[in-house]
């Protein structure tokens, strides 16, 4: 049995911050940006707006596109690390659709590798669990997770939402050919959104020690950029390079390159180790910023609809992100 994409998605917010816009509340230029990361503009959810609304219209559009019915849905997997309910958003997501046809749906939480790790477990359900219409969602809401005075992280992160439909099909369509996924907990001191460390330590005034715990809010970003960066720059090639093994293909067979959009200079750096030219490289860095679980979505949605990715291509693609986490799969579009 094989599992293959049948349509894609995407949604951002209205409201466009540019570098410009940015220097005017932080020390910071376009010149200083955009050099050191590709990024341009960004899009901010802004009033009342949610991230499950952008995740849904990203959801519908993957929909229209595969041509399936909202009741054929049987798993929805909502990839995000900025859920509207501590509990989980995919259900809401399901009910919004009108998914009838009595789906599961959960949230899978890893950061900016959340679609890719969504994407394989889709492909796993499929496979294991006779399941046929699995959406899979990346959505992210970093900007209500980001110290807007802090210029080192506010300056990287976009709102934004992508979805894709996979599908059960025969094995010699398959669309997913080969993966490879890691995490490596000892990292997570570069990177993090934690508890505010203050709260774990519960109440003071009630008659037992530390209790009732006082409820908890997270930190904002929190992150060691350079540390990122080295870490990002060593373990993406290694990764591709062990998803193409496990696929039984070589770096030749890959007509894209689509990793997590962080930044230009982690897409240019992988891309030189790869021996993959420029323009292979899919990115849409310079409007949109690190969109974190959006972010691969988003610009395989932008790039396909935009003729750029053909059917029948194969593409690298590739998340990394706190936790840490990071993996690669090769698809088929
Ligand atoms: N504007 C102007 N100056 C700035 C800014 C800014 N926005 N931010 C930092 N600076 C200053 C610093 O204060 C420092 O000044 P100093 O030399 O006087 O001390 C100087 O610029 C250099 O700062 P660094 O932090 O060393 O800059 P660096 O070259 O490392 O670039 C950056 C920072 C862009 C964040 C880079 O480290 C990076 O891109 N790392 C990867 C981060 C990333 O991709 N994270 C997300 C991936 S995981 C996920 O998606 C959640």
């Amino acid at each position: 049995k094989g599992c293959k994409l049948v349509g894609c998605g995407s949604a951002v917010p209205t409201l466009q911050i540019s570098n410009d816009d940015l220097s005017k509340i932080v020390d910071t230029n376009d010149e200083w940006i955009s050099v050191r990361t590709g990024i341009r503009n960004r899009r901010v959810l802004s009033g009342k707006d949610r991230m499950t609304d952008l995740a849904t219209e990203a959801a519908k559009k993957a929909l229209e596109m595969a041509n399936v019915h909202p009741d054929d849905v049987d798993l929805v997997l909502l990839c995000t690390s900025t859920a509207d309910d501590l509990f989980g958003s995919a259900p809401q997501i399901q009910a919004a659709l009108g998914c009838k046809g009595n789906p599961l749906a959960f949230d899978i939480t890893a950061a900016c590798s959340g679609f890719l790790l969504g994407l394989i477990s889709a492909s796993c359900y499929i496979r294991g669990g006779g399941f046929k219409n699995v959406l899979v969602i990346g959505a992210d809401a970093l900007s209500r997770f980001v110290d807007w005075t802090d210029r080192g992280t506010c300056i990287l992160f976009g709102d934004a939402a992508g979805a894709v439909l996979i599908q059960a099909c025969e094995s010699e369509e398959d669309g997913i050919f080969g993966f490879d996924v890691h995490s490596d907990g000892e990292g997570n001191r570069h990177l993090n959104a934690g508890v505010k460390e203050h709260e774990i330590e519960g109440g003071i005034n009630g008659p037992i020690e530390g209790f009732p715990p006082k409820s908890s809010s997270y930190s904002c970003v929190q992150m060691n950029g350079k540390e990122v960066f080295r870490f990002a720059c060593r373990v993406v090639p290694q990764s591709i390079e062990m998803a193409l093994q496990n696929a039984g293909l070589t770096r030749s067979d890959i007509d894209w390159l689509l990793l997590h959009q962080a930044n230009q200079r982690i897409l240019d750096g992988v891309a030189t180790r790869l021996e993959i030219p420029t323009e292979r490289v899919i990115s849409n860095l310079a409007n949109y910023g690190n969109t974190s679980a959006a972010s691969i979505p988003l610009a395989l949605d932008e790039a396909v609809r935009g003729g750029k990715i053909k059917s029948g291509e194969t593409i690298a693609t590739a998340g990394f992100g706190a936790g840490l986490t990071w993996g690669s799969a090769i698809i088929r579009w």
